[in-house]
């Protein structure tokens, strides 16, 4: 009887592409889990989607003057493709701006509603008047009373890593207008947290203390200890899943309340389009709910969607959430706002093929009880050193030498080795440790299998006793088929292109990972084997050198002091710049043009004479301001006449950020005429 899994993975909000944080923390974990149980035959639903509300999506929105849903339509195909590519076989991949989503959050809300599990609350929240709009906390900006940090947000100093709320926020101001927000009543739905308390300590803490790791318990409990408050599930916002009542106009859910019954609605869809019943994967007592996460969403899945699911009472509640912490670029926090980050769409394409060097990667440094690190460096010595210097060159060594002396038929086995009799118990560690979640202790099982098949070869130099004792070697290669079998059957959840390539090069199928488990043979003797081909390939000096500049760039950008700036003219070319001969001048007379507001008309001392300049500048400076200023002229401008007067070259200037027009001059006292160049 195959056993229930209803695997979900943090829908990613659609207001960006996900890097390797994202990976390491919740999709590669979430995908070698579902890939291993399928192995094991149990029927597994593993769910992803995108988080298209909330205000990340909404900022964007504004940052681009475009609309939210350009955004999370952008968004959720380029994500998806993403995921597509490293392999991440998610059942459904769905989005939470689709009509079934809305109308699925909006059923559990009345759910809850028409249960009277809500609280009504009239609170003051700030309220932007410039705006005409509630101010989400991510939009209230205000000094860090605890860094000091100008520009912390609402919620959160960026600086520090504080949780906030805009009440704590000295000075605040609007992100909107910029102007003091004001104090507005507001009525919200809230749920009571509080009076679950008991609930959560007896089920999370309790019920789970053997089970759940460390990081996630110490979360929940630190959240209970320090006693849980109504929270709001309703928000004043335009954009998000409508509060199906009267009198809640201009309000939605959320974002919080409807992202996690997205995994409901997308289980919904996924039934509705593969003729299946939805409900056993979330109400049916035996099935296994896992939430895959990172740590900054502990509190969202293992204090308040529980609260939701057991105030609904239809609902199981997790079995576990094997929260990872984060992964750190560089020795340094992976950031959006500063894109220091490696984007997995920019991975994809900079590193053709090469998902699996990715997954391997990120799981060997997965953060799952501490912060990890990824760097560069070490991506290379672990493709180069453990993928091509271990398996790879393992692989490949026994498909070229069964290839040469047997013309790449397995040999019989006349005998065995005593180092090889237990292998059976790799693919029983692997999975002893995938079902603990400890994905590092299991790939590190799966790598130690292609060392021993690597020090077997070495202890028994079949390439030697080719010459002195050849009736030995048909017992060596068969055993060590026997082990490229079985890595072959049991690299999927890790690398899973490798592994169809070696399945395919050996010809064989894939076996249920408990046959694995329980088989004293992976592969018969005269099986033939396929024409093979190399595994990995060497990730030399340069494709590192160009990831590292990249973020070396990142850096140097991150200094630009207005990084808005845009080319606005066709290149020229070196001749072209040659012609224009600017000089340092001064301003000797100014006066206003007739019935021009914006013209004065100057002479100017040149060093080469002194000459007539009509320029626009009037509304910038007053004729009085201007007479003995240092300028720069152009000279050789042609003439032209500008209201009736000759004006005989061009002063430069450049705006401020308020609008006025400054004077572009060289820094230190210079003579007039001289050049510019
Ligand atoms: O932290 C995040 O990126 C959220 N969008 C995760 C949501 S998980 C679930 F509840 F949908
Ligand atoms: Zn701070």
């Amino acid at each position: 009887m195959s056993k229930r899994y209803t695997i979900t993975s943090a829908l990613p909000y659609a207001n960006g592409p996900i890097h390797i944080g994202h990976l390491a923390g919740v999709y590669i974990p979430a995908d070698i889990y579902a890939r291993y149980l399928r192995r094991k035959g149990e029927d597994v639903l593993f769910v992803g989607g995108s988080d298209e509300h909330g205000i990340p999506v909404t900022i964007r929105a504004k940052k681009e003057s475009t609309t939210a849903q350009a955004i999370v339509d952008r968004y959720h195909e380029q994500i998806k493709s993403t995921f597509e590519e490293l392999g991440i076989t998610f059942d459904i991949y769905d989005r939470t701006s689709s009509k079934h989503h809305h109308k699925n959050a909006a059923d559990f809300f009345m759910n809850l509603y028409e249960k009277g599990i809500f609280e009504e609350a009239v609170t003051e929240q700030y309220y932007d008047e410039e705006a005409g709009e509630f101010l989400a906390d991510r939009y209230i900006i205000g000094e860090c009373p605890n860094c000091g940090n100008p520009d912390a947000y609402g919620d959160q100093c960026e600086v520090c890593g504080t949780t906030l709320s805009p009440s704590e926020l000295i000075n605040p101001r609007s992100a909107l207008s910029g102007n003091k927000p004001v104090l507005r009543k507001t009525k919200n739905w809230s749920l009571p947290l509080d009076q679950y308390e008991d609930f959560l300590r007896a089920w999370a803490v309790e019920e789970h203390k053997g089970d759940w790791k460390s990081n996630v318990l110490g979360q929940v409990k630190s959240w209970l200890d320090d006693g849980l408050k109504p929270r709001a599930m309703t928000r004043d916002l335009d954009w998000g899943v409508q509060v199906p009542l009267d009198d809640a106009a201009g309000k939605v859910l959320y974002v919080w309340f409807d992202a996690p019954i997205g995994y409901i609605s997308a289980t919904q869809k996924w039934a509705e389009e593969n003729g299946k019943d939805w409900k056993p994967y979330w109400q049916d007592e035996s099935t296994e709910l896992i939430h895959f996460i990172g740590k900054d969403n502990i509190v969202f899945h293992c204090v308040i969607f529980p609260v939701m699911l057991k105030a609904h009472g239809d609902y199981i509640l997790p079995t576990n959430v094997p929260a990872n912490e984060f992964l750190n670029l560089e020795n340094d926090k992976i950031s959006t706002s500063r894109n220091h980050a490696v984007w997995a769409h920019e991975y994809v394409e900079d590193f053709p093929g090469k998902q699996d060097v990715l997954r391997f990667v990120l799981t060997a440094n997965m953060p799952e009880t501490k912060d990890n690190n990824f760097t560069w460096k070490d991506f290379q010595t672990k493709n180069n050193s453990e993928l091509v210097g271990i398996l790879g060159n393992f692989f490949n060594r026994v498909m070229v030498l069964t290839d040469k002396y047997y013309e790449g038929k397995v040999p019989e086995a006349s005998a065995t080795f005593e180092e090889l009799k237990d292998l059976h118990q790799f693919p029983k560690r692997i999975g002893v440790y995938l079902e603990k979640f400890e994905f590092r202790n299991a790939l590190a099982e799966f790598m130690n299998l292609a060392r021993l098949g690597n020090q077997f070869l070495q202890a028994q130099e079949p390439w030697k006793k080719i010459k002195t004792e050849p009736e030995k070697v048909p017992a060596i290669m068969n055993a060590a088929a026997q082990i490229v079998a079985l890595l072959a059957q049991t690299a999927e959840p890790f690398l899973p292109n490798a592994a169809d390539k070696m399945l395919s090069i050996l010809g064989l199928e894939k076996s249920n990972w408990n046959d694995l488990i329980t088989a004293d043979r992976y592969i018969h003797a005269g099986h033939q084997i396929n024409k093979s081909e190399l595994l990995f390939e060497k990730i030399e000096d340069e494709a590192i050198e160009n990831q590292l500049n990249k973020l070396k760039e990142t850096k140097l950008k991150n200094k630009m002091t207005n990084p808005n700036a845009k080319p606005e003219k066709e290149e020229c070319t070196f001749d072209d710049f040659q012609k224009i001969d600017m000089r340092v001048g001064t301003i000797l007379e100014a006066k206003k043009v007739e019935k021009a507001d914006k013209l004065l008309e100057l002479k100017v001392d040149t060093g080469i004479d002194v000459r007539t300049i009509v320029s626009g500048i009037a509304e910038s400076f007053s004729p009085e301001e201007v007479i003995g200023k240092k300028c720069t002229v152009l000279v050789n401008l042609a003439p032209r006449k500008i209201r009736g007067v000759e004006s005989q070259g061009m002063l430069l200037f450049t705006d401020k950020p308020d609008g006025k027009l400054t004077f572009v001059n060289p820094e230190d006292e210079v003579e007039n005429g001289s050049q510019i160049v």
